[in-house]
């Protein structure tokens, strides 16, 4: 019914490292040429635990799209924007408090997880409890239907999906649906209405999902019927109201985990992580100085890859025939640590430099950062724009 969008979004955590291009920014220039994208920076959600010291969230909200764009995130492609410049998330995130039982947010795994881990702040509160929420309508005012995240945020995609299950059934359901469908149906033209009323009683009465399928498909074809009445249709058709908001999927990165340094989660916060603008001789030194199997003291013992933080990053770099030369050396003794580790320092320093090329010409002129976010946010707010219009006429709001 609405084109297949993606949308995901990230916490404005300043310089980002390998960890973020190989879980998340490789998937994201991926997808930018295969569907119409939405990339923001999530700078409220910052502010769900940073609120008593905000002050760097502007900052990092820059360094982090100077960052997308080095790592190849296209404008020309993607829709890049900031939250807090589109306002409508916040309207949306009210009208749908409304209707947002407290229990759903308080059994999010990741509300109690995040209390006790930042033990250090005061998260107690309204903010911090409606994060789920707000991250829902960050998805659901642009009608995604794939939302690209990291294996812990798949419970908030599941309720961003309540969500909009909730609201369809609160609000799609209008005086006079059945007439007003059933009227919708006929404007189809006879044939195609017969066809589609087969199909649906079809799926209702015998749970043919390709039945169904078919009916969406048909329905996908009827781009003179109004707005409203395809939405009626896409509901009517599965025994429900309208659908005003789409329930969205997760997809879920199946890039390879890329480990820090000492081969624990790359994390800026564990002093582990090769930054993505790091310099050629500060990347070199920090592969240099990596752990290696504890147990390898003198070049002359023998080691184990399977103990060595080296050795996962030549699972993410290296060819078989350069895992093969690794296995051999360091089991017998053959290489050194530093011989080991040359081919990934030579990997990464090819990586890195196309991007910290492409984020030079961006520090040289950072107008051009700002008007890529001016031009992205006014793409955005257009399709918020719209659906915050459905949302308002189907909450009695609209006014006119
Ligand atoms: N909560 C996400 C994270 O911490 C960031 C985020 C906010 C997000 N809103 C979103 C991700 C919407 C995907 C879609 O990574
Ligand atoms: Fe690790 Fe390579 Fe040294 Fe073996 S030779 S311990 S894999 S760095």
């Amino acid at each position: 019914m609405y084109e297949t969008r993606v949308l995901s979004g990230m916490r404005p955590t300043g310089a980002l490292h390998l960890g973020h291009y190989h879980g998340v920014l490789k998937n994201w220039v991926r997808l930018q040429a295969e569907y119409p994208c939405l990339y923001f920076v999530a700078d409220w959600h910052a502010l769900t635990t940073d609120y008593e010291a905000p002050g760097q969230v502007q900052k990092n909200s820059w360094d982090m799209v100077i960052d997308w764009l080095a790592a190849g995130v296209d404008p020309n492609q993607a829709t890049l924007f900031v939250q807090s410049l589109v306002p409508e998330h916040a309207e949306l995130h009210l009208l749908l408090s409304m209707m947002t039982p407290l229990g759903w947010l308080e059994r999010v795994p990741t509300y109690k997880d995040q209390q006790e881990k930042l033990s250090d702040r005061d998260l107690s509160t309204y903010g911090f409890l409606g994060y789920p929420l707000l991250q829902s309508r960050d998805i659901l005012i642009y009608r995604a239907k794939y939302v690209p995240v990291g294996e812990d945020q798949v419970p908030h995609v599941e309720f961003t999906r309540e969500a909009a299950r909730r609201f369809n059934h609160l609000y799609g359901r209008e005086a006079g649906f059945e007439d007003k469908a059933k009227a919708a149906v006929k404007k189809m033209g006879s044939k195609k209405a017969r066809l589609f009323n087969e199909l649906r009683t079809r799926f209702l009465e015998q749970g043919e999902v390709e039945a169904l399928q078919r009916a969406q498909d048909l329905l996908d074809e009827q781009q003179n019927l109004p707005r409203g009445d395809r939405e009626r249709l896409f509901g009517w058709l599965e025994g429900s109201g309208k659908k005003i908001l789409v329930e969205p999927d997760a997809l879920l990165t199946d890039s390879a985990r890329l480990p820090g340094l000492d081969g624990q989660k790359m994390s800026k916060s564990y002093g582990n992580a090769i930054e993505l603008r790091d310099e050629p001789e500060t990347v070199a030194k920090k592969i240099r100085t990596m752990p290696t199997d504890p147990a390898r003291v003198k070049r002359s013992d023998p080691g184990n890859p399977d103990l060595c933080p080296v050795w996962q990053l030549h699972l993410v770099y290296s060819d078989q025939e350069r895992k093969d030369w690794v296995r051999r050396g360091c089991t017998t003794a053959g290489i050194g640590c530093l011989d080991c580790k040359q081919p990934v320092i030579d990997a990464v320093q090819a990586e890195l430099a196309p991007m910290r090329e492409r984020a030079q010409t961006y520090l040289d002129d950072p107008t051009l950062v700002k008007n890529i976010i001016a031009d992205g946010c006014d793409r955005a707010r257009k399709l918020a724009g719209e659906t915050m219009r459905d949302v308002r006429e189907a909450m009695g709001l609209s006014y006119s």
